[in-house]
């Protein structure tokens, strides 16, 4: 009897000690996509208001990546975000073969109705992490940009399509899985 108690206590314990671990990488994370999606997301709001979807575009195709560099250099040491997907636009997003495995695995979950977690943690190593937030079309205006012919708007299109000819990141509809955040954090 003794042989088996102690193995349940010893995994009862790491469990929980991971779930402390698990909640405060959580918490790290979302402060810090928080930060990034905020900035991106009024950014784009204020170049939409502006000058409409060819403006919007125009930004994300110039700056977005220079705001992503901004905000990662204010982060607390160790902790970084970038945004990943399987159907990627700009190459820099393109996953690695780890992420690319979690973001299948997500895919799948969705499609087969699936609840998908806010967050998934991934330890990679002790004391390093990448947690992945999913992003989802979850938004009409995001068609202008990633929808098909009919959904897009054609004029900011064009200068998005001159800048990846090779884009993937079209055809989705509302509702579709788009990609992640990724937040590195090692500490
Ligand atoms: C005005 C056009 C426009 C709109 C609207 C837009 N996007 Fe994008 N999106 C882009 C461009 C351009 C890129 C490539 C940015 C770069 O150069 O890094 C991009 C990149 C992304 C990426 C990074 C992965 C990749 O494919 O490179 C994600 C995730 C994303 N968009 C999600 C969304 C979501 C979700 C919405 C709606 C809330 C949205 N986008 C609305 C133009 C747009």
């Amino acid at each position: 009897m003794k042989r088996i108690v102690l193995p349940i206590l010893l995994v009862a314990s790491a469990s929980l000690l991971n779930a402390a671990t698990n909640k405060e990488i959580k918490q790290e994370a979302k402060s810090a996509i928080m930060k990034m999606g905020g900035a991106l997301k009024s950014h784009m709001k204020q170049n939409m208001k502006a000058g409409g979807p060819e403006q919007a575009a125009g930004f994300c195709l110039q700056e977005a990546s220079a705001i992503a560099k901004e905000v990662n250099a204010s982060y607390p040491k160790g902790v970084s975000v970038k945004r990943v997907s399987l159907k990627y636009r700009n190459p820099a997003n393109k996953p690695t073969a780890d992420e690319a495995e979690v973001l299948e695995q997500i895919q799948s979950d969705v499609d087969a109705h699936k609840a998908v977690p806010k967050m998934i943690v991934k330890e990679l190593a002790k004391n390093s992490y990448k947690v992945y937030k999913p992003v989802f079309i979850n938004k009409g205006v995001c068609l202008t940009c990633h929808g098909d012919a009919q959904t897009r708007d054609s004029e900011a299109y064009k200068r998005i399509a001159a800048k990846y000819p090779h884009d993937k990141a079209v055809g989705y509809k509302k509702g579709d899985f788009r990609g992640a955040f990724v937040v590195t954090i090692v500490k």
